[in-house]
C-alpha cells in the first residue's frame, strides 16, 4: 500500500492542498489505484517553504505547486508502486 499524505495546514491550504487532494482522489479512481494507494490529510510539514507539503510513503517531495503536482505525485506513486 503506497500512502500519499498531503498537508492541510494553512500555509499549504493558501497555496491549494484543497485542490491537491481532489486531484489525488481522482487520480486514484482513474487509475484503479483505490487497494494500492492511500491518501490522509496531514499537519504541517515543515515544509512550508519548500513548496506543498505532500509525502509519499513518507518520502517528501520538493518544489511542488500546483504547476507540476500532477506529474511529479504520479512519478512517486508509480515508483512506490512498482
Ligand atoms: S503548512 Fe504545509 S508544510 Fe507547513
Amino acid at each position: 500500500m503506497v500512502t500519499v499524505e498531503v498537508c492541510v495546514g494553512s500555509s499549504c491550504y493558501v497555496k491549494g492542498s484543497n485542490q491537491v487532494v481532489a486531484m489525488v482522489k481522482e487520480m486514484i479512481e482513474m487509475n484503479h489505484w483505490e487497494d494500492q494507494v492511500e491518501l490522509k490529510g496531514a499537519f504541517c510539514m515543515q515544509m512550508c517553504s519548500e513548496g506543498l507539503g505532500i509525502k509519499v510513503n513518507g518520502k517528501p517531495l520538493f518544489k511542488v505547486g500546483l504547476h507540476n503536482v500532477r506529474e511529479e505525485l504520479t512519478r512517486a506513486i508509480e515508483e512506490a508502486l512498482s
